[in-house]
């Protein structure tokens, strides 16, 4: 079987968040596996080097359409998985996202089933990941190809006025209805994934169970409640690169196989900052509204009388500026950005993880923190509910300052039991995400959707 991923980031090529990290062990997964595998992912300029050009030209034009700009296509090949990244000269500045995204992946949309063609690369089923994949879903369908759509965030949608938008799209008129791509006068990239997929998939179950609810489907819960009828959506727990993130052999840490062990990792951290003898409650984070940050603020007074508070994040300039001012206490260290070296040094030695999300599609820095023996205190939505066990993690419900402290405090107070806290992060430890089981999902559904007829055309 030929499978074809699309996607916005791909890891270790280019990362903003869990989105890049899926990409990045799914795919050989799935190699491993048996299937053959390209993933598709624009050639930003800072995708590194050994990415090699195989091809440049121009894609044909299409009358009547915005004419593509020159592409330069580069491939590589790695743990059986061909990465192929389409160059257009917009995607070539640094950083991955920016204010005129839809325009860019509009384009990409485009060109993406012209360059496979080109490759040779034939599509059984073209999965494609968030938004930024949703017209490349459709335009699968619509050559056809069946597509499998995956919802990473539903937050983020690529929406942009209907006279504006539509000619970038390429599609025909016919699809730029309610039933189709349209959205409150917007054309609605994302919308094109769903609605044209032959199987939508989020990434844990209790999420594709909360975006059918007004609550989590970000005006999109109607569409989703029919597909739901229709047998079209379902859950796949993301797993977690479990090589990658692994105490015994992570580079970047004193190596520690269980629970003891994991001391002199927290002491290092401890002595990294000049912290004091509390226990270390930790967030590594983007720093956004869906990630509950502003929650961790204004609950630092609380915190940081039991804890010390190390963040390490960046994103919302208020939540920065919020975090900065408060790194002046010394129980607290912001570390502004993202450092993959300091990310490992922080699961490993911080003793808790807060992660207060208003919503969490599935959540990887949870997993990763119990793997490290960190325990997490979680809000109880999405993925958090499906991968933290009660004998492991603490809870709590409602989207409160007071509800996260009272949490944080049911923490420290089993912190001061030492053994009971240490048999918890030993089953923490012991807990596994691998990523095999979840490959096996999605190849069971790709052969699902071969084997049943293509959902009709709206
Ligand atoms: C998005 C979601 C996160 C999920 C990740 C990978 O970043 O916010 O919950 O884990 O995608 O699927």
């Amino acid at each position: 079987m030929q499978v074809v991923h699309v996607a916005s980031e791909v890891f270790p090529f280019s990362r903003s968040g869990g989105l890049g990290d899926v990409l990045g062990v799914l795919p050989a997964v799935q190699a491993r596996l048996g299937a053959e595998v390209t993933v598709v992912s624009p050639w930003y300029a800072d995708v590194p080097d050994e990415v090699a050009e195989v091809w440049r030209g121009t894609l044909p034009d299409v009358p009547g359409l915005p004419v593509l700009p020159p592409v330069r296509v580069g491939e590589v090949r790695r743990g059986g998985v061909r990465f192929v990244f389409v160059g257009l000269p917009f995607f070539d500045r640094p950083g991955l996202y920016h204010p005129d995204d839809v325009w860019r992946f509009s384009q990409f949309g485009r060109a993406v089933l012209p360059v496979l063609a080109g490759l040779g690369v034939v599509p059984d089923v073209l999965h494609g990941h968030d938004w930024q994949a949703g017209l490349v879903v459709a335009r699968a369908r619509l050559a056809g190809v069946r597509g499998v759509f995956s919802v990473h965030n539903l937050q983020y949608q690529g929406r942009w006025n209907l006279r504006d938008g539509a000619p970038w799209t390429g599609l025909p008129d016919w699809t730029l209805t309610p039933e189709g791509l349209e959205f409150h006068g917007d054309v609605n990239l994302m919308k094109a994934g769903l609605v044209f997929a032959s199987q939508v998939t989020t990434v844990s179950p209790t999420y594709a169970h909360e975006i059918t609810t007004p609550e989590f489907g970000e005006g999109l819960e109607g569409l989703m409640t029919r597909l739901r009828a229709e047998g079209r959506l379902s859950g796949i727990l993301n797993g977690l690169d479990q090589e990658r993130w692994d105490p015994r052999t992570d580079q970047d840490v004193p190596s520690f196989s269980d629970a003891a062990g994991k001391a002199a990792a927290v002491a290092a951290l401890r002595a990294e900052f000049g912290l004091d003898g509390a226990p270390i409650l930790a967030s590594v984070s983007r720093l956004a509204d869906q990630k509950g940050m502003d929650l961790l603020i204004g609950a630092l007074p609380q915190l940081v009388q039991d804890w010390n508070v190390v963040v390490l994040g960046g994103g919302d300039p208020a939540l920065e500026a919020g975090l900065r001012e408060w790194a002046a206490h010394p129980r607290v260290v912001f570390a502004q950005g993202m450092n993959e070296p300091l990310a490992h040094r922080i699961y490993a030695g911080a003793d808790a993880f807060a992660m207060p999300s208003r919503f969490e599609p599935c959540g990887l820095s949870q997993m990763i923190a119990m793997r490290y023996g960190t325990l997490p205190v979680v809000r109880l939505t999405g993925g958090l509910v499906d991968t933290v066990p009660g004998d492991v993690g603490f809870t709590f419900g409602e989207a409160s300052v007071a509800a996260l402290a009272g949490a944080c405090r049911e923490a420290r107070v089993a912190f001061e039991d030492r053994a009971g806290w240490a048999a918890r992060a030993e089953r923490a430890m012991n807990l596994t995400f691998s990523w095999e089981g979840p490959a096996r999902s999605y190849l069971g559904l790709y052969a699902r959707v071969l084997s049943s007829p293509p959902a009709p055309l709206t």
